[in-house]
């Protein structure tokens, strides 16, 4: 764990133009700044996509085709808070569908609160919480043949370039059977004027957010940035339908960190690329999985078109 972010930060701060890893921001204090952003008022992604799983549940259910009186596995790659996906549950549940409910996520304890918080709505659901890494979660449930629905939800791909995205949901239906499906959550290209603002918001989080990476460089590789030197920077252009983070060096300045025994140069005025969130339209989404296993069979928008949850098919 700790020699992967060592040499991850190490590689990332040598290379130019430098860069970090956007999945670095996730500690304790990340984790609950990325809860204040999904409750801000500029953060629109996570309102869009409630109201797709709140309004269309039954358009889902009806494309995901499930059979009534079989069994079937609804799988969701990553925790989350499970607001979203207990909308599906709920409407699964009262219909009688016979399924059950695998949340899969590194953390331990964001599964016990999902588990929480779904049973607590749904008194009779079955909850197979699964600790560990995606693919060997996934891989060691193919050979039960059970039909699967998987769910990747917020927008979280949006973290990858498409050269990984397309390997990522590769891999995804290389655990599946054909007819399986995946219920991907995608935010939409559109205007800087909307985007913008949800990842530069008015009070600050985002920034605190950004700058959390580098406090978390000083705390677990006892590195001295000084953080009040650093400023947080959005990027987007709806000609490239990619928002970029950066933290821009306000000084020219050195930085030491202990646990890589390195010093890191920074001009004024030079940036670390710290995430990109990229935004799709179904071309962009095609391209992607040209080269998977999976094809369309569904896109169900939310009422002002900012957000997509595409359904796609293994075949
Ligand atoms: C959780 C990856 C979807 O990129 O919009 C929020 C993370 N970064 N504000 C995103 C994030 C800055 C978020 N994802």
């Amino acid at each position: 764990m700790l020699e992967q972010f060592k040499q991850e930060v190490d590689e990332g701060l040598s290379n130019y133009p430098k860069s970090l890893p956007s999945k670095y921001f996730y500690d304790k204090k990340g984790d609950s700044l990325f809860v204040k952003i999904m409750h801000l008022p500029e953060y629109y992604l996570t309102r869009a996509e409630l109201e797709i799983f709140t309004k269309q549940s039954q358009n889902m259910i009806d494309a995901l085709a499930v059979n009534q009186s079989t069994y079937f596995e609804l799988i969701e790659l990553g925790a989350g808070d499970g607001l979203k996906t207990k909308q599906l549950l709920k409407a699964l549940n009262e219909q009688n569908y016979n399924f059950s409910f695998t949340p899969i996520d590194i953390s331990q304890n964001s599964l016990n609160i999902i588990e929480k918080n779904i049973k607590k709505d749904i008194k009779n659901i079955s909850i197979n919480k699964k600790q560990g890494d995606y693919f060997k979660v996934l891989s060691s449930l193919k050979d039960n043949h059970n039909p699967k629905v998987l769910l990747f939800l917020g927008s979280n791909i949006g973290n990858m370039t498409d050269e990984v995205a397309t390997d990522f949901i590769y891999k995804l239906g290389s655990n599946l059977s054909p007819n399986d499906k995946l219920i991907l959550g995608v935010d939409l290209i559109k205007s800087a004027s909307i985007v913008m603002p949800a990842y530069n918001d008015k009070h600050g989080v985002t920034k605190e957010f950004n700058l959390n990476l580098l406090d978390r460089i000083n705390n677990e590789l006892g590195a001295d940035f000084n953080i009040d030197n650093f400023s947080h920077k959005p990027e987007y252009q709806e000609k490239d339908g990619i928002a970029k983070s950066f933290l821009v060096s306000d000084t020219e300045q050195n930085v030491y960190i202990d646990k890589i025994k390195k010093t890191f140069y920074f001009k004024k005025g030079e940036k670390i690329e710290t995430e990109i969130s990229r935004k799709y339209n179904r071309k962009i989404l095609q391209g992607i999985i040209a080269n998977t296993d999976f094809q369309i069979i569904k896109q169900l928008n939310d009422s002002n078109n900012y957000f997509s949850n595409y359904i796609l098919e293994r075949f």
